[in-house]
């Protein structure tokens, strides 16, 4: 069984799909393990880290060569999967929808892509779940880079000077990374307030010290929705949210919008004219601006200013603490594929939930059924 990892060829990636740690904790499963040369560069780890962990350095072509699973952080290129073995399987976060030829170029070539952003939300996939890791991450990441961004200082301070007020900060979608921006805002000193459509979060944000702002007229999702995800909102919904925002974003310092919606574009949360109620100085962090935006105007790795407020937004925040992602993500892989290790095959074996759940590619043929008709 040899698994293979490449370095990462995405405009502006770092991360890397496996560490040492994952090096030696696969090979002690009995696998063989081949790192490209260089792969761990953009997240701190040299080769030679690699090398001691008991794994084979070389070039892409050596590295896939005769590999059974080949893991990445991003999709690879299927033209560098030549040498893969017939069926190999492909283990990364595949962007599905965005990436579809490339799903069909894995199909074509015979390939298993296994799209590790469709692990189910299940208690026992916790731990193999790259969206939440990544978005913890990025939550925390969003906080920093807005308080940078930021003429002002977070917390308030009494000095002999006078005091400094302290900011007020504002996050709109609190899934993993919503609450981790509260958590980091918190921490800094900020005066936190959050809003989400699931009337579950209310109780997360207030155990966070943070105040919740809630439409309160028209009804939201109750509960966690299905799979734990948001769901488009209702016409009636949306315009009750507009007015709440309205009369809320014109007070804050810092806004921080994480809102998503699986496979579609990431609902508009601020629009131009919020923006413009907004004090000068004020800051925006987009987290969703490479899903399309929650903010009017956002570009992804630009500062745009409008009205005086920064509109910020990296398309891809995780890359920004490319260590510490890369050691979570790659703690994922090893999480998910060690847990259906079969000791007599020497290889993984997935059941039907987590496998149906999570396979694009089989047998020369896309699969997935959110990928089919
Ligand atoms: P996400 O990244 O898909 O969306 C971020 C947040 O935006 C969500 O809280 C969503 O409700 C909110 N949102 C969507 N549309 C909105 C709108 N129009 N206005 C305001 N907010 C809006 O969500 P994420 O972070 O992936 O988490 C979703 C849920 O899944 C959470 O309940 C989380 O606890 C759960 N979860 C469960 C896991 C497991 O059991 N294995 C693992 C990770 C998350």
């Amino acid at each position: 069984m040899k698994i293979a990892v490449l370095k990462e060829r995405a405009a502006g990636e770092t991360r890397v799909a496996a560490t040492p740690e994952t090096v030696k904790k696969f090979s002690a499963l009995g696998a063989e393990m081949a790192i490209e040369t260089g792969a761990g560069a953009g997240a701190s780890i040299p080769d030679d880290q690699f090398d001691a962990a008991g794994a084979t350095l070389g070039d892409a072509a050596a590295t896939v060569k005769g590999a059974d699973i080949v893991l990445g952080v991003q999709g690879p290129d299927p033209a560098l999967l030549a040498g893969a073995r017939p069926g190999a399987w492909i283990v990364a976060g595949l962007d599905p929808f965005a990436q579809r030829a490339r799903i069909d170029a894995y199909a074509g070539a015979g390939l298993e892509a296994l799209a590790m952003e469709f692990m189910p939300r299940i208690t026992r996939a916790q731990s193999m779940d790259i969206l939440s890791s990544q978005s913890n991450l990025a939550g925390y990441k969003a906080v920093l880079e807005a308080a940078n961004a930021y003429g002002r200082a977070f917390p308030m301070m009494m000095t002999a000077a006078g005091t400094i007020s302290a900011a007020k900060v504002f996050v709109m979608g609190v899934g993993v990374a919503g609450l981790q921006a509260i958590a980091t805002a918190r921490r800094l000193g900020g005066q936190v307030s959050a809003t989400d459509v699931r009337s579950a979060t209310r109780e997360q944000i207030q155990s966070l010290g943070a105040k919740p702002v809630f439409v309160e007229n028209v009804a939201g999702i109750e509960g966690e929705g299905a799979g734990g995800y948001a769901t488009e909102m209702s016409e009636e919904y949306q315009k009750a949210q507009a007015e709440l925002v309205s009369s809320h974003i014109a007070k804050q310092d810092i806004v921080i919008t994480t809102a998503l919606i699986p496979g579609r574009a990431a609902p508009r949360l601020v629009t131009d004219d919020q923006i413009a109620t907004m004090k000068p100085g004020s800051v925006i962090y987009d987290l969703a601006v490479a899903q399309g935006g929650n903010v009017e105007g956002s570009v992804a790795d630009q500062t745009v200013e409008r009205h005086g407020v920064k509109l910020i937004g990296y398309a891809n925040t995780p890359t920004h603490l490319a260590a510490d992602a890369s050691a979570l993500f790659a703690r994922n892989l090893y999480n998910f594929l060690s847990a259906f290790w079969d000791k007599e095959a020497g290889r993984p074996v997935l059941d039907e939930e987590i496998g149906d759940a999570v396979r694009l590619t089989k047998g020369g043929k896309v699969v997935h059924e959110r990928l089919l008709g």
